[in-house]
């Protein structure tokens, strides 16, 4: 069965079904990314265009890996050397951009809605990279990827969303999709961080860390994003990573092994100690590696649904 939706737009109405058949999906990338050579010819012939209007480093060469090794043709666009410095908007920029003849486009934009908008400009199938505080549903996909590949399964797992949940597309993206596949979600920050509406979705609030470490069979711990004017919530990041930091002494007076996951980029020393990022627990960097796989997964399922 193909997926329901030719675009990913966001995990919000994503159906449990097309999150376990791209996590399925996932799982032959996965090992297909681990052998010598890493390429298979499943998009040839289709020309995905990768549109960053916002600095990234996992994300854009994760999307131009997945696409690179599924054999498609890869442009980038980088918006600072583009004609958008001339004045030229983004609905003429995509709409020359697709009269090229393309497929696919990958975008990320400081605006929440960006994708969306696209959709209404081009016929090409549209991945959301990331949109403001909105949605970055393959970030969701890989984490949730990362956790199954840890317990086995999501469902019924205490998963735990630690920080600036109100500036975080991935907080909104990983509750979306936790909740869809039955885990049960909680976050933990202080209440200038937590949006008020969270609860109505079934989400479990703390605002102490001790008893969210307690809860937790896994802490997702967000980066703090002082350019979104986080600072703002609290008094001093001493204060913040007083309270809300990861540190080994903090687990070990919970008495508690849990799988420690971030998105990066990390502010080490404020969300989480190094010796805990570096730790034995943590899974950070396998998410970047799972995160290959997924987004191979995500381009070949919409990729070859039309
Ligand atoms: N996790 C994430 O989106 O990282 P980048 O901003 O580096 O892409």
């Amino acid at each position: 069965m193909p997926l329901e939706s030719r675009h990913l737009l966001g995990l919000e109405s994503v159906p449990k079904k097309d999150i376990e058949l791209i996590l399925d999906t996932a799982v032959t990338f996965r090992e297909i990314i681990d052998r010598p050579i890493k390429k298979v010819p499943t998009l040839q012939g289709k020309t995905v265009v990768n549109l960053f209007f916002e600095s990234s480093t996992r994300t854009r060469i994760s999307f131009e890996l997945a696409e690179k090794r599924l054999s498609a043709d890869v442009l980038n666009f980088t918006s600072s050397t583009s004609s958008l410095t001339k004045g030229e908007t983004l609905k003429d920029t995509v709409r020359n951009i697709e009269a090229m003849k393309i497929d696919m486009v990958v975008i990320r934009h400081t605006a929440a809605g960006s994708p969306h908008y696209l959709t209404q400009l081009i016929e090409s199938n549209v991945i959301n990279a990331g949109d403001g505080s909105h949605e970055h549903p393959t970030q969701a996909l890989l984490d949730m990827y990362t956790i199954k590949e840890k317990f086995g399964k999501l469902e019924g797992l205490n998963v735990c969303i630690i920080g600036d949940i109100s500036h975080s597309r991935v907080a909104m993206s990983n509750i979306f999709g936790l909740l869809t596949v039955g885990a049960n979600v909680a976050v933990c920050g202080p209440a200038t961080m937590i949006p008020r509406h969270l609860e109505k979705l079934g989400v479990q609030v703390f605002h102490n860390l001790d008893d969210a470490i307690k809860f937790s069979d896994v802490l997702n711990i967000l980066r703090i994003q002082l350019e979104r004017g986080a600072a703002s919530n609290f008094p001093s990041l001493r204060e913040y990573s007083r309270f809300y930091g990861i540190s080994k002494e903090r687990l070990l007076k919970n008495k508690k092994d849990v799988l420690i996951m971030h998105p990066g980029p990390i502010n080490r020393g404020v969300e989480l100690s190094s010796d805990i990022a570096d730790g034995s627990s943590s899974v950070i960097l396998q998410q970047v590696t799972n995160g290959v796989a997924v987004r191979m997964a995500v381009l070949y399922l919409i990729g070859t649904r039309n």
